[in-house]
């Protein structure tokens, strides 16, 4: 009797210190609240997506887009880190470092693929798509496919196209309507074949320039101008240092959307099915909300700056594309028939001016 009292004694005297010392109920509760954040922390997935833009622009705001649909659809399993402005890569140096898996995403202008693969000039030919519906029926049409399957074997998976805008010609110099008013005029330019012989034909001299070193260039005058999407030309101030705009819609300029091929095949089945409806949702948004950011983005420059702004007449706009017409002739020796032919296709089905 008297042990059974020794022990119950010491039984309740431990479990009087245990709940002292901090083992109450109320602790337990505390110490392991649950915290959704940390949830599979240890599995996620962390994709680097690297490019030029600003985030302000249908290409940073898409990758915005892109980032918070794959977090949510995938319970963040899979999360994006987006380095903008060229914070990590250059336009230079962006491919190799998704071909070597430095970084796992990134969505260059389609114009810096075509010096690796000469089918993709056909975006850059200059008034080759008469207005979105046209871009949009190449980019996810057969045209698009055709140059996605050029990327296999690259050790880079091409998964779509975004969008930006048409561009338009800047300069310092003169009222540009005109192709003879282009005549000697030094130009920064996105690398590409089809752009360099569209400058040539123009008899204008051309500077390839990565994107975050143009503002530069344009302000201490080493060249005269250069070529881009309104969006481009306002979050990047490049009108601040420009005297004349062109409302030229000469060529489309869009991205190549692409992942380091390594990292797509270690996602699961689910992952990638996540992965590919995010992309789609994503491509839907900026093709869309493309056109109203490079609208806002005109309204604050006219708003907010003296810079000259033309708009070319239908007659102009004629002249253009018939000293154009080289281009073509080169760059077709270079594209394949059926892409071109697809392209000849989609032009017949929107009239030109
Ligand atoms: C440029 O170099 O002008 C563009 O590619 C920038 C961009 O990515 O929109």
């Amino acid at each position: 009797m008297k042990t059974v009292a020794i022990i119950t004694t010491f039984v309740l005297a431990g479990i009087l210190t245990a709940f002292y010392l901090g083992f109450s109920p109320g602790e337990t509760t505390r110490i392991l609240e649950y915290d959704d954040e940390q949830e599979g922390l240890e599995e996620q997935l962390v994709i680097r997506f690297s490019h030029v833009a600003a985030e302000n622009t249908p290409k940073g705001m898409a990758a915005r887009d892109f980032a918070n649909r794959i977090q949510a659809k995938t319970n963040n399993e899979i999360k994006v880190e987006i380095y903008s402005n060229g914070e990590l890569y250059q336009d230079q140096n962006e491919w190799e470092a998704v071909t070597n898996g430095n970084v796992e995403m990134i969505a260059p202008a389609t114009s810096k693929l075509s010096t690796r693969f000469p089918n993709w000039q056909v975006l850059d030919l200059p008034y080759a798509f008469k207005g979105y519906d046209a871009v949009q029926d190449a980019y996810e049409g057969k045209i698009g496919q055709a140059l996605l399957d050029d990327l296999k074997g690259t050790n880079v998976k091409g998964l779509g196209f975004w969008y930006n805008g048409f561009k338009q010609f800047t300069n310092n110099k003169h009222p540009i309507r005109l192709p003879s008013d282009m005549d000697q005029l030094h130009f920064r330019v996105m690398p590409g074949p089809v752009i360099k012989s569209q400058f040539e034909a123009l008899n204008a001299s051309t500077s390839e320039l990565s994107f975050n070193k143009t503002y530069r260039n344009l302000e201490v005058g080493f060249v005269d101008g250069q070529e881009n999407t309104i969006s481009n030309i306002y979050s990047k101030k490049f009108y601040k240092k420009q005297a004349y705009m062109t409302l030229s819609n000469h060529a489309y300029l869009g991205y190549a959307v692409v992942i380091h091929e390594d990292f797509w095949e270690k996602l699961s089945k689910s992952q990638q099915v996540s992965f590919e409806e995010a992309m789609e949702e994503t491509t839907n948004w900026v093709r869309r909300h493309s056109i109203e950011i490079n609208d806002a983005h005109i309204r604050e420059i006219k708003r907010s700056s003296d810079i000259e702004l033309d708009v070319l007449t239908t007659e102009e706009v004629k002249r253009w594309r018939d000293v154009f017409k080289p281009v073509y002739n080169e760059a077709e020796q270079e594209i394949s028939n059926n892409i071109i032919e697809e392209l000849e296709g989609i032009q017949s089905n929107y009239s030109h001016q």
